[in-house]
């Protein structure tokens, strides 16, 4: 409909589709009509005063029978449209399959990189965020059509791993690391800083281990793969639970082999310069601090993989863009990089590498961090949210079928729902009572409404196939639902340019809200069957949405609960 009110306008004030669909808007308030059309842009061109030209383009519109009433508001021309023609083509254009995905991006590739934890550290909750949101923006970009690589740059290679070999052999067992995993590497990490501190030829241990392990000595590395096995095996153990998965695992080692290219490139471009041994691309034209490429021991770091994974990448996937979901705190780290890329001479690298940054997440108030000792794995987190959900099944509805199941998806999901609610800069903080609270603003609560609507389907008759009378939903609320879930292509749209899930979480909720509006004020399983059939839609619809709507949370829905 919105077309056929482009083309209106376009006839009557003699515009061009673009200049028209550029100014047409939905109104913040119903009582400002279904469209509104602002001509203050317009004044300058035209020469008329704002007010009359709206009155003007009213005027020439006249007649028409879609609409019910145009209404001239200042400089507005507003449309109220003939709300069962309306209320038809939403119907139309939501009640299909694939209602939200579009082919926006057939034939695109997007890489995301995103989770990507510490070998030998634990996953902690900091790293539940970029997990979560990484495969929301994955799941988001998918719907648009887009083909998106899922990659795991696993911090697995640096001169950590040198200290822990050290430390491993001075003061580790086979036993204690197969038995205790990464705690137990943790432990080693810090004993090797305490013992450091006293002397520090155990850094130059560290450092030479560290320098067979990049000489590809078969020692250093048996160890070191070891390590990461291990490391692996229970990162994996999360992702489980998550019910994520990665197309790639190629962390730092993967690009050992490849920084020389990179540091050649560099050469040749004339960007590396010395300092104080070290080898770095000077960034201060640029207002950033120079980007370190080579140490003075000749070692590689963190930065000269990220330039060689993008190259990596680019040359392999040839991405249209390649997303890195960290903390803020790698900003300048993700910036210096960026922009190296350009300084080599490749113009790509401006608009396709992006950096998206969330906030810290903290624990009623405590600030979860490694080095504060306050350690909060996320397995922990996960584990206890589904405990949480357990217990309350148990009071509440002690005989539903497949507890277990139905706690993993709500528990789960309360974490994932209420990770992404907020836009993703924001501080997330825990407080169990707000993640599972029933009524408010909760994952829980969204999924609640989707299990209202699969019983609500469960218990009423109705003929799927009917026709629907569309003049039997001019219900306000059944009209607000309506439009509330009429706007899910375009909020997957906004999500994917923002790269902000949040946006895809704000309408799950608008749209449960709406439907409780309508559920209270309009009786579904009435005696008048076009009358059932008509709500009965709404349900369905409602349902659906809910559920691909969530599904790009990476949220499940459980049929009862
Ligand atoms: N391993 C890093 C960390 O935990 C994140 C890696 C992000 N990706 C990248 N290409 N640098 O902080």
């Amino acid at each position: 409909m919105k077309e056929q009110i482009i083309e209106l306008i376009m006839t009557a004030a003699k515009l061009d589709r673009e200049t028209v669909a550029g100014i047409l808007e939905i109104p913040p308030k119903a009582d400002m009509g279904d469209y509104a059309f602002p001509c203050f842009q317009l004044a300058k061109t035209l020469r008329k005063a704002p007010p009359a030209i709206a009155a003007d383009i009213a005027a020439k519109i006249g007649d028409v029978d879609i609409i019910d009433k145009l209404e001239v508001k200042g400089a507005y021309l507003n449309f109220f449209l003939k709300k069962e023609m309306f209320v038809k083509s939403m119907l139309e254009r939501a009640d299909t399959a694939n209602f939200g995905s579009s082919a926006a991006g057939k034939g695109k590739t997007i890489c995301i990189d995103y989770s990507s934890p510490n070998v030998a550290k634990n996953f902690h909750v900091g790293h539940l965020r970029t997990t979560i949101i990484g495969n929301s923006l994955y799941k988001i970009y998918s719907k648009l059509g887009y083909h998106v690589e899922r990659i795991n740059h696993l911090g697995d290679w640096g001169t950590q791993f040198g200290k822990l070999i050290v430390a491993y052999k001075a003061w580790g067992s086979r036993e204690a690391v197969e038995e205790n995993g990464v705690a137990e590497l943790m432990r080693l990490y810090v004993k090797f800083h305490e013992e450091a501190d006293k002397n520090d030829a155990l850094n130059d241990e560290a450092r030479a281990w560290f320098t067979k392990m990049e000489h590809g000595n078969e020692e250093a590395l048996e160890i070191w793969r070891w390590f990461v096995d291990i490391s692996l095996k229970e990162y994996k153990g999360t992702y489980e639970l998550l019910g994520m998965e990665f197309d790639h695992y190629t962390g730092e080692s993967f690009y050992r082999d490849k920084t020389a290219a990179v540091i050649e490139k560099l050469q040749n471009a004339n960007l590396l310069e010395e300092s104080e041994g070290a080898r770095i691309v000077d960034l201060e034209e640029y207002n950033m601090a120079p980007c370190l490429i080579m140490k003075k021991d000749g070692s590689s770091i963190y930065a000269t993989r990220d330039l060689a994974a993008v190259y990596y990448r680019k040359e392999t996937y040839d991405f249209e863009k390649c997303l890195y979901v960290t903390g803020q705190e790698q900003k300048l780290h993700f910036a210096q990089v960026f922009k190296v890329m350009e300084l080599l001479g490749n113009d790509w690298a401006k608009d396709s590498l992006v950096h998206i940054p969330y906030g810290l997440v903290s624990l009623e108030g405590a600030k979860l961090s490694t080095r504060s000792g306050n350690i909060i794995y996320a397995e922990d987190i996960l584990l206890e949210a589904i405990d949480k959900v357990k217990k309350t099944i148990e009071e509440k509805n002690p005989n539903l079928e497949d507890k277990d199941e139905v706690a993993k998806i709500v528990g789960v999901g309360a974490i994932l729902f209420h990770d992404l609610y907020n836009q993703r800069i924001k501080d997330v903080s825990f407080k169990w009572d707000k993640v599972l609270n029933f009524d408010g603003e909760t994952g829980p609560y969204v999924q609640y409404t989707y299990v209202r609507c699969a019983s609500i389907l469960r218990a009423v008759s109705y003929d799927e196939n009917a026709d629907i009378n569309c003049g039997l939903l001019l219900d306000d609320e059944a009209v607000a639902l309506l439009k509330e879930i009429n706007r899910f292509p375009q909020v997957v749209m906004d999500a994917a340019e923002k790269y902000e899930p949040s946006v895809v979480a704000r309408f799950a909720m608008d749209v449960a809200q709406s439907f409780s509006r309508f559920y209270n004020a309009c009786r579904v399983n009435v005696e008048d069957t076009d009358l059932r059939n008509a709500r009965v839609k709404l349900v369905a619809l409602t349902k659906n949405t809910l559920k691909d709507a969530l599904d790009l949370l990476g949220i499940q829905c459980p049929e009862q609960m």
